[in-house]
Formats: structure tokens, sequence, C-alpha cells
């Protein structure tokens, strides 16, 4: 299908078309135009507060001027003539955004792609079956449920909310932080499977995580799936929530049954926009959007389309992100290539710099990294990671998200007095300069030059 079909651009010198005519005519004029320019890019992010250095595009996502534009013109054309948009385009257009994600995960079908608002809600979609299936006696109480340790907070207590309060057992995967090898994770993950089968009892839904948030770590989730097909776990779930523009993904050859990815955090859309898969051989599930409106019992993807009124701008934009994409020097997959090549050099840098480690090797990492913090900046809980961040933010107007790590007695060769406790997550993306992370840098090492602590902060 024509990807840029669905595309409405603002365009001044257009003013003499409709807003539907300027779908077609300006999606045309992109496609012919050259490469995207350093200025360019900078005019694409100057909404961004320009005195700040953002280098955490993990938790929020970027979107650039045009597909701000792109959304802007959905949103009038609804306002414009709503009873038309509702019953001559939005299906169709959703539909045109869940094919062309379709290609880019290559799944098998169309209808196997849903579009909704973000992870955590298609993570209360697939767990609220499982509690289905608990509490309509499905599943026996005391079935497991795996998931990692460095799993997301939301998602955990989703967990807690429709499954171990339906009488699933929750085990949590230990997973190791520094961590060197896929096979560290691997061997823990296999740990959890055995403690779940243990007691006769059955393994109903393993939930991994492709990236993980906090600390940041790309797991082998192909290698974790197919060793839950081997143990006879029900169900799989990955919560790719940082995946689609910052990692490769192939449905099909993960395996899963579930795949979800936000598309506001490393794809360009605004928020909030996800996709669920859900795999054909899954569609017993009984799955549902939690909203239940008037497409009830439609299937997952036209229940999702429709969960009563309200903006669906953000998920109309996906043909104009491709078309924003693509005016970079191998489209996706190069800015993907070239982000995470950009965050080892720069993480590396870091490091050096401050005599710390890494947290993971550069192929553990995808367009994000955990550089260690010295010592000596006294980082001694997450309260404390929390005073940093805001004093980074406050004084030197950078922004990053930190980690703390506590310390064990003795771990690498370096003892409890200069063991690394925190983390710095920097992520890379198109719009991201080398004075960024030159700017953190001096930051970090002037706070040490004036003999900084956390304990010197207030709470707030
Ligand atoms: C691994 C993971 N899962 C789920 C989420 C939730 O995403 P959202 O808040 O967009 O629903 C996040 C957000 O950062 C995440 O990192």
């Amino acid at each position: 299908m024509d990807a840029d079909r669905n595309s409405p651009q603002e365009n001044g010198g257009d003013s003499h078309l409709s807003d539907d005519e300027k779908c077609h005519h300006v999606a045309k004029k992109l496609k012919s135009s050259s490469p995207i320019t350093e200025p360019e890019i900078r005019t694409e992010f100057s909404h961004h507060d320009p005195r700040v250095a953002r280098i955490n595009n993990g938790s929020f996502g970027s979107c650039p001027a045009s597909v701000i534009a792109a959304q802007n013109l959905w949103q009038r054309l609804f306002l414009q003539q709503p009873d038309d948009f509702y019953f001559n385009r939005l299906k169709s257009s959703i539909f045109e955004s869940r094919a062309v994600i379709k290609d880019l995960v290559n799944a098998e079908d169309v209808s196997d792609i849903s579009i909704v608002d973000n992870a955590t809600t298609a993570a209360a979609i697939v767990l609220q079956q499982i509690g289905w299936a608990f509490s309509e006696g499905r599943f026996q109480k005391g079935d497991a449920v795996v998931m990692l340790h460095y799993a997301y907070g939301a998602v955990k207590k989703s967990i807690q909310a429709y499954v171990a309060r339906a009488g699933g057992f929750v085990i949590e995967v230990e997973l190791p932080f520094p961590v060197q090898s896929d096979e560290q994770i691997v061997l823990e993950f296999r740990k959890a499977l055995d403690k779940g089968k243990s007691n006769g009892r059955k393994v109903r839904l393993a939930v991994i995580d492709h990236i993980t948030s906090m600390p940041t770590v790309l797991i082998p989730v192909k290698e974790l799936t197919r060793i839950c097909r081997e143990e006879g776990v029900d169900q799989v779930f990955v919560d790719a929530a940082h995946a689609i523009g910052n990692v490769d993904i192939d449905v099909k050859e993960i395996g899963a049954d579930f795949y979800t990815s936000n598309l506001h955090k490393w794809f360009f859309c605004p928020p909030s926009v996800a996709f669920l898969y859900c795999k054909k051989s899954s569609s017993l599930a009984d799955l549902h959007h939690p909203v239940v409106s008037h497409e009830y019992g439609n299937g997952l993807a036209v229940e999702s389309a429709w969960i009563g009124t309200r903006d669906y701008s953000a998920q109309l934009v996906v043909p104009s992100v491709i078309d924003f994409v693509n005016r970079f020097e191998g489209g996706i997959e190069g800015i993907r290539k070239r982000n995470h090549e950009e965050v080892v050099k720069m993480g590396e840098m870091l490091a050096e710099s401050w005599g710390t480690p890494l947290g993971t090797p550069p192929e553990m990492c995808s367009s994000m990294i955990m550089v260690g913090l010295p010592a000596s900046l006294g980082i001694s809980s997450e309260k404390d990671t929390l005073k940093l961040r805001t004093h980074l933010r406050k004084k030197f107007e950078i922004e990053v998200p930190i980690y703390y790590q506590a310390p064990k007695d003795v771990e690498n060769g370096m003892s409890k007095n200069n063991y690394v406790t925190g983390y710095a997550r920097i992520s890379h993306q198109v719009y991201n300069v080398v004075d960024d992370y030159h700017r953190f840098r001096e930051a970090i090492n002037q706070l040490i030059r004036d003999g900084f602590n956390c304990e010197l902060l207030k709470d707030d």
C-alpha cells in the first residue's frame, strides 16, 4: 500500500486546496525532496527548549514539526465535519496506519495489529485476559506469571492488579546489573521458569521486556521466547515500549503471542500511540480493549479503533512519520543505526572522563546506554537519584534520568567506598549534538571539583 496516501501536511503555498486535497498533494511533494539537512533537522525540532541538553529521548520521545503539522490537520479535519470524518474517514485511516506498522514489524496480517494509546494500555489488554482465565477457573490459583525484575514499574503494578489479585503467583527474574552477556540473562530466566514449574504449577505467562527501561538493557527476546516455548509457557507477552524506531523488530521471528511498542518514544509520533501485535494462533485468547464501547466483540483492532469520542489524530500520523524518516539516509534503519553508534561513542566518552564503567557492552544496548557516575557524588538511594536529576535540570539545564544500584560488599575488585551506585541513562536521537553530552560531562566534573555530595541536596 502507498503509505503517503494518508498524510495530511500543513503547507502555506497550498492554501487554495481543501485540507483533504492537501493530504495527497503535499505527500507527493515530500517524496521527491532531497535528503534532510542539518538546518532542516534543527527546524523540525525548533519547538524544543533551546536551553536544555535533552539527552533523555527515552522517557517521552520527540515529535518533529512536520508531524505535528500533520496532526493539527487531522484534528481540523475532524472538527470541520465530525460526522463525515467519523463515518467516512476515521476507520479507513486507522487501517492505513495499521498497515504501515504491519510492514514495519513483519506481521503476517493487518488484523494482527491493533492501535492503542500506549504500552500501559496494551499491557492491560493482555493481563486482563490472564486475570479472567484465573477467575473463571481455566488457570489454577498458584499458576505462575514470570516477569523480569527490571520490568517497567507500571507494568508490574498492572500484573499485581490483574493477575496476582486473581490468584496468579508472580515470579521475578533476578537480572544482574551491570550485565556483560546474554548468557547471564538466559541463565536467570531459566531459573525463574524452573521455580514457576515447581510443585506441579504451570507458567501461564511470561512478560519479557525487549529493552528494559531502568537500567536499560537490550534483552535477547527471541531466545527467551524460544525457551518459553520449549518449557511449555502458555503465553509470551513482549513489552517493547522502547523498540520501534530503536531496534529491528520482526514479530514473526521473535515468535511471541503479544508484542507492544510505543510509537511516541522512538518513532516520532506525538503522544500517545502504540501498537499491539497479537499472533493469530493467540486469537483464542479473550482479548478486549479495557475501555468498552460500541465495537465490543468485533475483534481487538476494531474495538480499539473506537473507544468513545476523543482525539485520534496521534494514530493517524503514522504515514507522515514515514515521510519524515525517509528524508534521512537509510530511513528509519539508518536513523537507529546512527543513534546506536553515537550513544555508544558518547557513553564511552563520558565513562572515560569520569573513570567509571558502562552498564552494558555496546551490543546489549539500543539508542540508550547506562554510564556509571563517579562514586564521590554519594548516590545512596533512589531518592538521591531524583534529587540529583532535579539538580542537573535546575542548575545545568540537563535532562537525564539516573538509576540507583545498591552496593554489594566487594564487586569487580572495587571496595564499597568506590563502588558505582549511580548510572545515568543517556539517549541519542536525531536532534542531539555532541555538545549536549559535553555539557553533561562538564556538569558532573564541576560537581566533583566543588566537593558536591547528594547529602547536600535538600528533600523537595
Ligand atoms: C519498558 C516500558 N514499558 C512500558 C512503558 C509505559 O509506556 P507508556 O507510559 O507510554 O504507556 C514504558 C515507559 O517508559 C517502558 O519503558
